[in-house]
């Protein structure tokens, strides 16, 4: 299964997910900056990380676009989301991620929030996280 973790960080706490869920998952990874939206394309399994902006949405500088224009795309493959929050108890903007990619036809496979910056042991989590998703 070819593999992709794109993800955008404003401070680095999902940079840091982003990098021990693509160790896991043995995927390419690209800041969302960094790769074309056409190219997702080329994978079968898309993990998409961004923090908890706005009022519990996702950046609407670069992540929100590059989502909506690949979101089509996703509806064939294996899918999974993460990233950090911080202001909002159990971070509900991963709730609100999760039903707009519902909404959207896109299938989910799993999900991983974390707390802040991630500690030593949500960065095994985060390893763990990438690793189930390929097997
Ligand atoms: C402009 C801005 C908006 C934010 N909005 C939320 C929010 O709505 N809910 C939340 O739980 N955290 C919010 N946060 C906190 C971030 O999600 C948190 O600091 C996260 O760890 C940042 O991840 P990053 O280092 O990958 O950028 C916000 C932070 C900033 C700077």
């Amino acid at each position: 299964m070819k593999a992709v973790v794109i993800f955008w960080s404003m401070t680095g706490n999902t940079k840091m997910m982003a990098e021990a869920i693509a160790k896991g998952a043995k995927a390419d990874l690209f800041n969302v900056s960094e790769i074309a939206p056409a190219k997702v394309e080329n994978y079968d399994l898309v993990i998409l990380g961004c923090p908890a902006m706005g009022a519990d949405e996702l950046d609407d500088t670069e992540f929100l676009p590059f989502y909506e224009e690949i979101a089509p795309l996703l509806i064939d493959k294996k899918v999974a989301l993460f990233g950090s929050y911080e202001w909002n108890d159990g971070g509900p903007w991963m709730d609100n991620w999760l039903a707009d990619a519902s909404a959207k036809g896109i299938t989910v496979s799993d999900s991983l929030r974390v707390y802040s910056t991630p500690s030593e042991a949500d960065l095994a989590k985060c390893e763990e996280f990438g690793k189930n998703l390929i097997e």
